[in-house]
């Protein structure tokens, strides 16, 4: 079927956090976006990373079919769940994966805190490479540990990794983690085959056990090749968590289902032993499994649209930045709905670039600074949304800056 990714959905009284509430950047204080219209002044939310078309049609039908069932007790996952998360992979990836090799966890950020709690001990050190998603860091920090970052390169608006510096921080005994986030958010860089091996190989080296985040791995601009880090080999599938979901793919994140896929058996059986430490390995929304199954079995024809659709949104964007506002240069984009943008040739401090996005034109970034403060003077716009969404925000910051 043909999907209108133009319509506007009214997302208002749905709890839609991007929606209700902002809270990307702390300067300004939260700022209520509820009844944010494209017609009258209200904010328009551009931030948090969920996208505001629905989710594939078969997804909505397998939902209705099953509240129609009427009873929602506790529920497991069955071999359809392992069959679909597989099934996806190897269709869309040629990725093989082992059925137990699966465990699934209630989303990724809630993996990281369990990850940095099973493999680390307080006082140990995790690496991280900012500017980089940011609930990263409390992840870490509430695990009692340390943040090292070996931070990127911005190479000209081409980010890349600090081999050499990653190589002197993993090699501090401390570290015992690293977390990867590939394709990498907010600088959308969709890590090589080469970059990946690198920087496994230095984490292998030094014993540094590595948590792949590859929640993006399905939002890939054509021509840019993805490549998942358990694939590059034995030596590191074994040493590594690969956090997969559905959730940003087809916009199920508040189901709150992720699979994390953990090759090596006792690396497997200590995050799930603390999974159950914790109490929460007890079963499964019976929503979520059934989303995650209809959008991997079923969604791919919405998701090659919605992608063309994001990549034109991407064009859109840096077309018109470049004709109306070249002060603000639009990161190129390989992976991710989320784009970085530079706004530096403004020239203003933290609190007047807050003022100007936020208050003045009402559209509502992620700050750059939230991502480490190597993103100041950025600013993180998703363009998972219709275009009347995106063309209203840039008519604003047009009508303040242009
Ligand atoms: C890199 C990355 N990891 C994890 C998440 C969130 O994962 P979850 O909703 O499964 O906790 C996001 C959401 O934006 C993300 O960008």
């Amino acid at each position: 079927m043909k999907y209108d990714l133009d319509h506007v959905t009214d997302r208002s009284n749905t709890g839609a956090a991007k929606w209700d509430l902002y809270n990307g950047g702390v300067h300004s204080g939260p700022i209520t976006a509820i009844n944010a219209s494209l017609d009258d002044d209200g904010p328009i939310p551009m931030w948090v990373a969920d996208m505001d078309f629905p989710s594939p049609q078969p997804v909505i039908d397998a939902l209705h079919e099953r509240v129609s069932h009427g009873i929602f007790g506790y529920t497991r996952v069955t071999d359809c769940y392992y069959d679909s998360v597989i099934g996806w992979f190897s269709r869309r990836h040629d990725w093989d994966i082992k059925k137990e090799w699966i465990t699934p966890a209630p989303g990724i950020v809630p993996a990281c805190h369990f990850a940095v709690r099973t493999y680390c001990e307080p006082g140990d050190k995790v690496l991280i490479q900012r500017p980089v998603y940011y609930p990263f860091f409390r992840s870490i920090t509430n695990g009692g540990c340390e943040i090292v970052s070996s931070n990127l390169i911005d190479n000209d608006g081409h980010y890349e990794m600090d081999f050499e510096d990653l190589e002197a921080k993993a090699s501090d005994p401390k570290v015992k983690l690293a977390i990867l986030c590939s394709p990498h958010n907010p600088v959308g860089r969709v890590w090589t085959e080469d970059e990946l091996r690198r920087y496994g190989e230095i984490c292998n080296r030094h014993g540094v056990v590595v948590v792949a985040d590859e929640i993006h791995c399905d939002l890939i601009k054509p021509g840019t090749k993805f490549f998942h880090y358990a694939k590059l080999g034995e030596e590191f599938a074994n040493n590594t968590l690969v956090c997969t979901a559905p959730s940003k793919t087809f916009n199920l994140a508040g189901m709150h289902l992720s699979s994390m896929v953990i090759p090596n058996e006792k690396l497997r059986k200590a995050f799930e032993d603390y999974m159950a430490k914790i109490g929460i390995a007890h079963g499964i929304n019976p929503f979520a499994v059934v989303a995650l199954e209809a959008a991997y079995d079923h969604g791919e024809e919405w998701l090659d649209q919605t992608l063309d659709y994001i990549w034109a949104n991407h064009a859109h964007l840096k077309n018109f930045m470049a004709e109306n506002i070249p002060a603000i240069k639009v990161y190129d984009l390989q992976g991710t709905y989320l784009n970085w943008m530079d706004f530096r040739g403004l020239n203003l401090d933290r609190a007047q670039l807050e003022e100007l996005t936020q208050l003045k034109a009402k559209v509502l970034f992620d700050e750059g600074y939230i991502f480490g403060e190597e993103g100041e003077g950025f600013e993180r716009i998703n363009l998972a949304c219709p275009r009347p969404i995106l063309d209203a925000g840039l008519a604003r910051l047009k009508r303040e800056i242009g």
